[in-house]
């Protein structure tokens, strides 16, 4: 069955950090293609040339201190060239996107961390989404002392990994309500396991997908 003249699928990973993400999408890459998926591989904030200038100002740990909505605002810039630029015209084409996080890492982040009230992300949300949204969105979930001790055998912490771990925790209970209030899009992954267990949950999630999606 060839999928040339539909839509692809647009599939978000999210969750806090060293939840395993990264490690994961490589995984989630080789498993559509096996099943004869064209894939477009991109993440947020990012994705574009004006999108990885865009990151580059809001890992900064110069920028320590940024206003809460100069940093939201800085998000949906970034979130409206990756649109316009990648994501939109891959999807016309066909492909399936795998884009590591999204806007529900703004909810998470800017919502749940910076205390933005839900309301006016939404704003920005439909201004830049006009109605897009991900067709599945898989929420690598941990325990935030577990993710900070994985990702903190990584490289020099970046603005948002300085924060306090409170910071993590109200991240991961904003991540957890918005999959309870959209159930029907979200997959919870418990990051916890194995990687083989992990793996094994996600090609069962990709395969209900890809009967979904045709
Ligand atoms: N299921 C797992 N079990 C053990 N270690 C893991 C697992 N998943 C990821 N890791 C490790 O945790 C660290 C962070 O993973 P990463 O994929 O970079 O997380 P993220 O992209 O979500 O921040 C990496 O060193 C990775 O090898
Ligand atoms: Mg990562």
């Amino acid at each position: 069955m060839t999928t040339s003249t539909s839509r692809g699928c647009f599939i978000t990973l999210e969750g806090g950090e060293g939840a395993g993400k990264s490690t994961s999408m490589d995984f989630i890459r080789r498993h559509l293609e096996a099943a004869g998926r064209t894939v477009c591989v991109t993440r947020e904030p990012g994705g574009t040339a004006l999108g990885e200038a865009v990151r580059g100002l809001l890992l900064d740990t110069r920028f320590d201190g940024m206003s809460a909505d100069a940093e939201l605002l800085l998000m949906f810039a970034a979130r409206a060239e990756h649109l316009a630029r990648v994501i939109r015209p891959a999807l016309a084409r066909g492909e399936w996107v795998l884009c590591d996080r999204f806007t529900d890492a703004t909810y998470a982040y800017q919502g749940g961390g910076r205390g933005i009230d839900e309301a006016r992300i939404r704003v920005l949300e439909d201004w830049v989404q006009q109605g897009l949204e991900p067709d599945l969105t898989l929420l690598f979930d941990l325990p935030v002392e577990q993710g900070l001790a994985r990702a903190g055998e990584r490289s020099e912490p970046d603005r948002f990994e300085r924060e306090q771990e409170a910071f993590f925790e109200r991240v991961r209970q904003a991540y957890l309500r918005r999959a309870a209030a959209a159930p029907g899009r979200f997959r919870i992954i418990d990051a916890g396991r194995d990687y083989r267990e992990v793996q094994k949950q996600l090609a069962g999630e990709l395969d209900a997908l890809t009967r979904r999606c045709g």
